[in-house]
């Protein structure tokens, strides 16, 4: 089941592309010529490294909620 929710805050994100060289769950979207993060995986059961990806991520724009 899954426990914990990704969710990259495209606003915010600038493309710098830190999250997918730590967790692989994380690809560049190209999105009106400039690149945004997109989580693969929403819901996930295992944190792994997408505390790592958040962690990384110079302006912030990942965030790992888990789920009540
Ligand atoms: Fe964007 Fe942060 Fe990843 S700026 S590309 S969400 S490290």
């Amino acid at each position: 089941m899954a426990k914990y929710k990704v969710i990259v805050d495209e606003e915010t994100c600038i493309g710098c592309g830190a999250c997918t060289a730590v967790c692989d769950n994380f690809e560049l979207i190209e999105k009106n010529g400039t690149f945004k993060a997109k989580s693969k995986k929403s819901d996930v059961s295992d944190i792994g490294c997408n505390k790592e990806a958040a962690d990384v991520c110079p302006v912030s724009a990942i965030k790992v909620e888990e789920k009540k």
